[in-house]
């Protein structure tokens, strides 16, 4: 008889990096995620976290939490359908749908939950999914979860988008689907030129914008918003693991299309709703956002200031446009390596091996904080440089 767990038994690849000693994962935070930090009792300036806005740790936020505790207790015990709604996740919702221009919103207990619910219940048997290669995992394995059927197009290539709707029958439903800011190399979809391909087709479009939710778009409202095209996205989708400070996601669309998944996304039905301490962070991080220019502009300040000194060293920094810069190694092990000198000489990021990326474009992927201090960052790049001559990656 065939072993169950012959595949967990056979094993070997994370045991074999950790012999190395250059095993970057799980390791834990010993204090507040922000600029500088400690992780694994290590004092780092952090390059790695989502936390784009800074606002994990501010103090309004705090007591946002700790008051809806008071008031709510700790949690749900429920999904959305049944005894799991507060009147904070609907007046959320209510002021979600506003930030983002559309009719309805509907918030889910985690970004990945979201990509699960939505697309499975509006892509069924029959329709096509047409979806950019680089997507998040969470698009990927939604479209398996749905009966749909997948079709990838080249990462933003638009003349591949084409190539593949024209190949489709006319008369059947199309969605696409693609990240708003990529997560690894920190670029942007062609949301404009995908519209107009979308026109053309006859297909619906649905962007993910997890990274770019918070800072893109003139009030934070998104890459839709930075282009110009709100209007022209059908299904807006965002996560409040990044910039919202919390965790949770959000779908915003026609009123039709809410109170379709409100009845058929099965990942909001069948699952308890976000937790009050967790729903009050992220409304009152909508706040925040909304008048965050400040911290947009800082924020943007940074990337630069981070990407340029990065440049002038020598690295390949790729095509980012957003706060989200990779460092391209290209090359697995060394990418493990450089992380570990990277992170004994104070500096976190992250590492990306394949199949994150593909083989032969392995990175470090840096992201920074609205509240970084340019010191922080000039830092930083000394440490990389300095490293990075070591190994001779530059
Ligand atoms: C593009 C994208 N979508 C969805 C998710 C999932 O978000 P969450 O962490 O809220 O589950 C992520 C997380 O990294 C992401 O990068």
């Amino acid at each position: 008889m065939p072993e169950l767990f012959e595949k967990a038994y056979n094993y070997t690849d994370s045991k074999q990096v950790k012999a190395t000693g250059y095993y970057p994962y799980f390791l834990p935070a010993n204090a507040e995620i922000g600029p500088r930090t400690v992780i694994n009792d290590q004092k780092v300036i952090m390059l790695g976290s989502n936390n784009y806005m800074g606002l994990t740790g501010d103090p309004e936020i705090k007591q946002a939490a700790k008051d809806a505790i008071d008031k709510y207790g700790s949690g749900c015990t429920g999904s959305r359908f049944l005894n799991g709604t507060l009147d904070i996740h609907m007046e959320l919702e209510t002021k979600l749908a506003k930030f983002t221009n559309k009719d309805g919103a509907l918030a889910f207990s985690t970004g990945y939950q979201g990509n699960l619910g939505v697309i499975s219940a509006i892509a069924g048997k029959g329709d096509y999914i047409i979806s950019d290669g680089l997507n998040h995992a969470s698009i990927v394995d939604a479209c398996r979860l749905s009966r749909a059927k997948t079709l990838t197009f080249g990462h933003n290539d638009m003349a591949d988008l084409e190539k593949v709707l024209k190949s489709l029958p006319k008369d059947t439903g199309k969605l696409i689907v693609t990240d708003g800011v990529f997560s690894m190399e920190g670029d942007l979809a062609n949301i404009p030129e995908i519209a107009d391909l979308a026109e053309t087709y006859s297909a619906r479009i649905m962007i993910d914008d997890a990274h770019g939710i918070g800072y893109m778009g003139p009030k934070g409202n998104g890459t839709p918003a930075h282009f110009n095209v709100m209007d022209k996205v059908d299904l807006m989708v965002g996560t409040f693991s990044k910039s919202f400070a919390s965790i949770g996601g959000f779908v915003s669309a026609d009123e039709d299309i809410i109170e379709f998944l409100q009845h058929n996304a099965r990942s909001l039905m069948f699952s308890a709703s976000i937790p009050p301490a967790s729903t009050a962070t992220v409304l009152k991080a909508l706040e925040l956002i909304e008048k965050g220019d400040d911290k947009r502009k800082k924020l943007f300040h940074n990337a630069k200031l981070l990407k340029n000194g990065l440049d002038e060293a020598g690295f390949d920094t790729g095509e980012s446009v957003t706060p989200i810069i990779p460092v391209k190694v290209r090359d697995r092990m060394k990418t493990f390596v450089y992380w570990k000198e990277l992170f004994k000489a104070g500096v976190y990021t992250n590492p990306v091996p394949s199949p994150a990326v593909a083989v032969g474009e392995e990175l470090m992927r840096t992201s920074l904080m609205a509240n970084h201090e340019d010191q922080d960052i000039l830092e930083a790049v000394q440490v990389f440089a300095a490293v990075g001559k070591a190994m001779q990656i530059i």
